[in-house]
């Protein structure tokens, strides 16, 4: 018996990297992944590689409009809403005399208010159907401490760990678990940018 079998997810970000390699361990334990991402055309290519139980949705997580299209889509196209996996993010680089207003504007517009009000669309559709539901939060080691040249990623982690906290206690009630997970580093596409900015 397959673990997610009859489970709808919603994976944020999923067209690539880590995210995608959640929809694909999903799909192996039965679900059906809506495969949400801004980059559409990505998504598109990465549902077709998934397979029948994989669709694409064009999401951005900073807009919530498109949140709240995404989860109707999700429900027309599975029926519900069982498991969100809120993984979009953005990582930025700079000593901290040249961060800039816009680089942090546009990390917590993303990591962390795309984080929230995603998850708090998901859980009203969850409360909406009555069975309570599974949230989990992207969060990293870099949410635990700091680093000298990645203080504002650092800081949207470590607001993704606090939101994490506060919602998992408020939704229990209704019986959605909110849970993060805090990897350490996690090769893929994502290092490659990473990569090129420290080599600046
Ligand atoms: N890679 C690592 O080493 C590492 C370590 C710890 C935590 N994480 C976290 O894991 C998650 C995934 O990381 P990754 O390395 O796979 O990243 P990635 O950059 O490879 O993928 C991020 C995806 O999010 C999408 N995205 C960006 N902005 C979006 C928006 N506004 N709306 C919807 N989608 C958007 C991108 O198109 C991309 O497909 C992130 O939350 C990241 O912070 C990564």
């Amino acid at each position: 018996m397959k673990r997610l079998e009859g489970k709808s997810a919603l994976i944020t970000g999923s067209a690539r990297g880590i995210g995608r390699a959640f929809a694909q361990a999903y799909i192996a334990e039965g679900a059906t992944v809506a495969i949400a991402d801004i980059n559409l055309q990505q998504a598109q290519a990465t549902a077709v590689e998934l397979g029948p139980q994989a669709y694409a949705v064009a999401m951005d997580v900073t807009d919530q409009a498109s949140i709240d299209a995404a989860i109707a889509t999700v429900v027309s196209h599975a029926g519900k809403l069982d498991i969100l996996i809120n993984n979009a993010a953005l990582f930025d680089l700079a000593p901290i005399v040249d961060i800039t207003r816009d680089s942090f504007e546009r990390l917590f517009s993303i990591n962390v208010a795309g984080t929230l009000f995603t998850l708090q669309a998901a859980a009203r559709q969850m409360i909406n159907q009555g069975h309570g539901g599974k949230i989990i939060n992207m969060a990293s080691q870099a949410g635990r401490r700091g680093e000298p040249l990645v203080a504002v990623y650092c800081a949207t982690k470590a607001a993704v760990i606090s939101l994490t906290q506060s919602a998992g206690l408020n939704l229990i009630k209704q019986g959605i678990n909110v849970n993060a997970i805090a990897p350490g580093v996690v090769d893929g596409e994502h290092w490659d940018g990473v990569d090129a900015l420290f080599a600046r």
